[in-house]
């Protein structure tokens, strides 16, 4: 919940199927105290499955390619632009494929939270679920944090062991590690919007009184 109690507004940005959005669409609907709503859905890529759900739920959505920039400055700018149009108090980046520098941080500060497939600190980066098979790890997992201006590096907010098997492929590992996903995000995202999180350099607490 934002500063004067009215539930905060969520902007999700999307590359892929946007499972990850459909999960807190569904989760923010089945719980009236969930304290946020998302209102715009945003993409790098034109013809993102993620803008379905945004359609499907009323959501207006804003795709800006870097294709049709000259620099990922200009592709940036016009991001934060498109978003600040809708007044977002927190930016989830549910599965986006692109990082976002410094100046995009500034704007929503300790604001924005990503998911990642893996129990970070390992297997940072975009191939998370490819490179934890590869290496035989017989863990990995799902990491919600926010966003640093390091790559799948920012303050840890939960995470959650998920085992491989033997005979896993990459997706069989990571449908089972979205389906941890799908209950985690929205977790803890919640738990931002509610500002029931308190951050202290790198270690992030869940404030107390809400326990
Ligand atoms: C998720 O596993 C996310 O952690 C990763 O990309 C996937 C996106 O899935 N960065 P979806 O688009 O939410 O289905």
């Amino acid at each position: 919940m934002s500063d004067d109690q009215r539930p905060a507004r969520l902007a999700v940005l999307v590359s892929g199927a946007g499972t990850n959005l459909a999960a807190l669409l569904g989760a923010i609907d089945e719980d009236p105290d969930f304290g946020a709503e998302v209102v715009v859905v945003g993409t790098d890529r034109p013809g993102a499955g993620g803008l379905d759900h945004a359609a499907a739920s009323g959501i207006p959505t804003v795709t800006v390619a870097l294709a049709d920039h000259p620099d990922r400055r200009a592709w940036e700018d016009e991001l934060i632009a498109r978003l600040a149009d809708h007044e977002p108090d927190v930016i989830v980046l549910a599965g986006f494929m692109r990082l976002v520098s410094g100046t995009f941080l500034a704007r929503w500060p300790d604001r924005v939270v990503n998911t990642h497939p893996s129990l970070l600190p390992a297997f940072r980066g975009a191939d998370a679920v490819g490179e934890a098979l590869e290496y035989g790890v017989k863990v990995t997992g799902s990491t919600v944090h926010l966003v640093d201006e390091e790559v799948d590096h920012g303050p840890i907010i939960a995470q959650q062991a998920v085992e491989v098997r033997e005979d896993d492929t990459e997706t069989s590992l990571h449908e089972r590690i979205k389906a941890v996903e799908h209950e985690l995000l929205p977790r803890c995202v919640k738990l931002l919007s509610r500002g029931e999180l308190a951050v202290d350099g790198r270690h992030v607490r869940v404030l107390e009184a809400h326990t």
